[in-house]
């Protein structure tokens, strides 16, 4: 067990919730303490939403209908965020294949653990009617479960106000906008084509914001110089959270033998959206940055940040949350290992969890923000530490300094073992 001192583990390193449990732990009750500890609390609540978990499905194919979100439900996922949706359905036409994974052995071996997936799906192509009827009665059956419509429209105000209206009547409990799809959609301006464009994701937000009357989060593409700039124009215009990352342009690989690229249609490919365990330190690195933004320009508890990316583990969600997420979305992960992954993802959360005496989430939300900085600090703070090694080691400089009271640590300073 590593034993953290109560200095590390008290105070709340992302404040910007008030802390559900701000007990002070002693280093001196710690065995004690974990001993008659109850079972670590995974439950969250944000922008006003219980979750009983923070794991959520995260918007894709392990959202795409009614029978696989009930399955969802059932296996214990904290929320589901379905399959993106929007009016007019029939302008969405998928090719197959539309997936070609990355394994960690020479690319295309089957042996290989998979680590990158590419996908060029595009969001539902099932009639919004049949999606608000299943949202409904997902809701009817589950009303104390957290429902998430995804939502793209084109550049267009009545539209985005009807896709609101029609969605919002279903009972679904918050709305995640996505201002991220890759690919097909750009070409419709929808998507990341909005994303993109902080003036255009202004207005967009803007007009979503007025209209909504539940939570709303702005789903960020990584595809960006910057992603703070973005997550930035959203909270402003008025969202009530940020999720990120959708996936990263890819081309997954080119056949050695055919000569044509993966996933191959017809001889042709486009480029693709990458997600799995490769993106995993590359969602770390945004989900950081939005968390520092947030916490220095939007720092009064009403935000909320749902991090995406690789995650398989619960490690790897402990990991994002103590970069200060609140929910972590799943999808690729449900793809390859099933709905069930939910129980492992939530029994390693709570080993971490026991590892550090952590009780709730919030315990441990945002702790690892403090230890980012920037190089140059990164170099005044090595060479303070040189000095200071420096002058340990160097023990007495003339035999005239020894002193009485100093005297045994005075023979330490200067032993080698
Ligand atoms: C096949 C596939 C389809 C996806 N479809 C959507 C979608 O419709 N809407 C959306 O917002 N994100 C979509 N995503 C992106 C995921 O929600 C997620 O942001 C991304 O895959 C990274 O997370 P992961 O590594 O857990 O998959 C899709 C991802 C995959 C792999």
């Amino acid at each position: 067990m590593a034993s953290l001192t109560a200095s590390r583990i008290s105070p709340l390193h992302f404040p910007n919730l008030s802390s559900s449990n701000s007990r002070i732990r002693k280093v001196g009750f710690r065995v004690y303490a974990a001993e008659n500890n109850p079972e670590p609390d995974l439950s969250v609540k944000v922008n006003g939403l219980q979750l009983p978990n923070p794991f959520v499905i995260g918007s894709g194919p392990p959202g795409t209908n009614y029978t696989v979100m009930k399955r969802a439900f059932e296996e214990g996922w904290g929320a589901v965020i379905a399959k993106t949706v929007s009016l007019e359905a029939d302008k969405v036409v998928n090719v197959t294949p539309r997936y070609a994974r990355l394994r960690a052995e020479s690319n295309g071996s089957p042996k290989g653990q998979i680590i990158g997936w590419e996908n060029i799906e595009l969001i539902s192509d099932r009639p919004l009617e049949t999606m608000l009827k299943e949202f409904k009665q997902l809701k009817k059956e589950y009303p104390d479960r957290i429902l998430i419509a995804s939502i793209m429209e084109e550049y267009n105000k009545p539209a985005w106000e009807e896709l609101i209206e029609r969605v919002e009547e279903t009972g679904v409990d918050a709305l995640e906008i996505n201002f991220s799809c890759p690919h097909g959609m750009p070409e419709r301006k929808m998507g990341a084509a909005v994303g993109k464009d902080c003036a255009l994701l202004e207005e967009v937000c803007g007009w979503v914001n007025a209209k909504a009357t539940v939570p709303v989060w702005a789903k960020m593409t990584p595809n960006v110089t910057d992603i703070t700039q973005p997550a930035r124009v959203a909270l402003k215009a008025g969202s009530e959270g940020v999720s990120a990352i959708n996936t990263i342009t890819s081309v997954m690989g080119i056949n050695l033998n055919t000569l044509h690229p993966e996933p191959c249609v017809e001889g042709y490919t486009t480029p693709g959206g990458y997600s799995c365990k490769a993106v995993h330190p590359i969602a770390l690195a945004m989900v950081m940055q939005i968390a520092k933004m947030m916490q220095s320009e939007f720092n009064n508890g009403e935000y909320s940040l749902s991090a995406i990316g690789g995650v398989e583990t619960g490690g790897d969600a402990a990991e994002f949350i103590l970069l200060g997420a609140n929910t972590v979305q799943v999808c690729t992960g449900v793809m390859m290992h099933g709905y069930g992954l939910v129980k492992k993802l939530c029994e390693e959360l709570k080993d971490f969890m026991r590892k550090h005496n952590f009780s709730s989430i919030e315990d441990f939300r945002g702790h690892s923000l403090q230890y980012f900085t920037t190089h140059t600090d990164l170099v005044r703070r090595q060479r303070e530490a040189i000095e200071k090694r420096k002058a340990i080691r160097k023990g007495l400089a003339s035999d005239k300094d020894w002193t009485g009271d100093g005297f045994v640590k005075e023979t330490e300073s200067m032993v080698s073992n």
